[in-house]
């Protein structure tokens, strides 16, 4: 491709994340789980006629709904994702996706001074409906990140799991799904627990998995007490030292001969590819204060640091992100 092209493409690429973030958060996907008009759907969602068709022929053009003699229709395959109640439902992903699209309207003030824009745990912290969005949005994202985790990592044999910052618990409760003798903690602040008990139940795991309140940073996560320890995308919110002191803790929790497993955003060692996590680096500086997508070797250290053998670590493009894993060896 020609520069001018690669730019082309690039510059317009806000333009269809746009379409989609405003068609989810007006629950058009609904409308069109049976074919219909831009008018009837205009009607039902109280919204303008011509502008709605524009945005339906859009999503036609980006090839996510048909049409056909003017009536818009969501394909059968495309209702699970995208329609309330889907079982693979990305709704409140995309609801955080349009959650942060203002941040990166202020990338170049950032760029300037280097200053925090927003501080994703303050605006949680302080807006409970934004923190259960972002909790669901979590679980949205986890399902498809856990079954292919597990299929790389055999977990059969282990009987104890800690979930650190387990969100809503997706990886413990789908892990405990596939491995009946497992039980599982998850473990996170309270007011996130309340999210993830509902998921508990919805799974009918409450036998399985339960929940412990705290703070990683200020208690004690146990001491050799879990055969399997994971901590899925938590490092990238502090820095270095953070990161590092938080990975002692979570690996002195896991048993002798036990398993722990870090899960998350990373870059190379050059930190500019993969594309994903490099764009996320520069994401998460804006959202927490000193937050990054550690490179990979980085994390490899702070786990050797703390008495971890036998490491290996892959991608799952997929989602995308990184995994380590190893094992306590003492
Ligand atoms: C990005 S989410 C990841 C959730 C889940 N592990 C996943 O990958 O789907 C980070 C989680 O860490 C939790 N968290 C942040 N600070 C915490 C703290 N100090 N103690 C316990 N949990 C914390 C948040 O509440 C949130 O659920």
């Amino acid at each position: 491709m020609e520069m001018d092209e690669v730019i082309g493409k690039i510059l317009h690429g806000y333009r269809p994340a746009c379409v989609v973030m405003t068609a989810n958060e007006l629950k058009l996907f609904d409308q069109i789980k049976q074919p219909a008009t831009a008018k009837q759907i205009a009607e039902t969602l109280n919204l303008h006629r011509e502008a709605t068709e524009r945005l339906l022929n859009s999503l036609v053009a980006m090839e996510i709904i048909t049409k056909k003699n003017q009536t818009y229709h969501l394909p059968e395959s495309a209702h699970d994702y995208l329609t309330s109640g889907g079982s693979r439902s990305l709704q409140q992903w995309i609801q955080l996706a349009a959650e942060f699209y203002p941040v990166w309207g202020q990338l170049s003030p950032f760029i300037k001074s280097g200053v925090l824009i927003k501080s994703v745990m303050e605006m949680l912290g302080s807006d409970p409906h934004k923190m259960k969005t972002f909790t669901n949005a979590m679980h949205d994202k986890a399902r498809k990140a856990t079954w292919l985790i597990a299929r790389e990592i055999p977990i059969g044999e282990a009987k104890t799991m800690l979930d650190v910052g387990g969100g809503p618990g997706t990886y413990a409760l789908e892990w405990c799904k596939l491995h009946r003798h497992l039980k599982a903690t998850v473990f996170d602040i309270a007011s996130v627990l309340s999210v993830a008990k509902n998921y508990i139940e919805a799974y009918g795991l409450q036998g399985q998995v339960d929940t412990r309140p705290g703070d990683f940073h200020t208690d004690d996560l146990g001491d050799s007490r879990y055969d399997l320890v994971l901590m899925a995308n938590i490092l990238h919110m502090y820095d270095a030292e953070m990161g590092r002191a938080l990975v002692s803790k979570a690996a002195k929790a896991v048993k002798p001969g036990g398993r722990i497993i870090v899960h998350g955003f990373c870059t190379d060692e050059n930190q500019t590819s993969p594309f994903e996590d490099t764009l996320f680096n520069l994401n998460i500086a804006m959202l927490s204060e000193g937050g990054r997508a550690h490179p990979i070797k980085e994390k490899i250290n702070w786990l050797e640091g703390a008495g971890i053998s036998d490491i290996r670590h892959f991608r799952i493009e997929a989602v995308p992100t990184g995994v380590i894993t190893g094992r306590r060896h003492h």
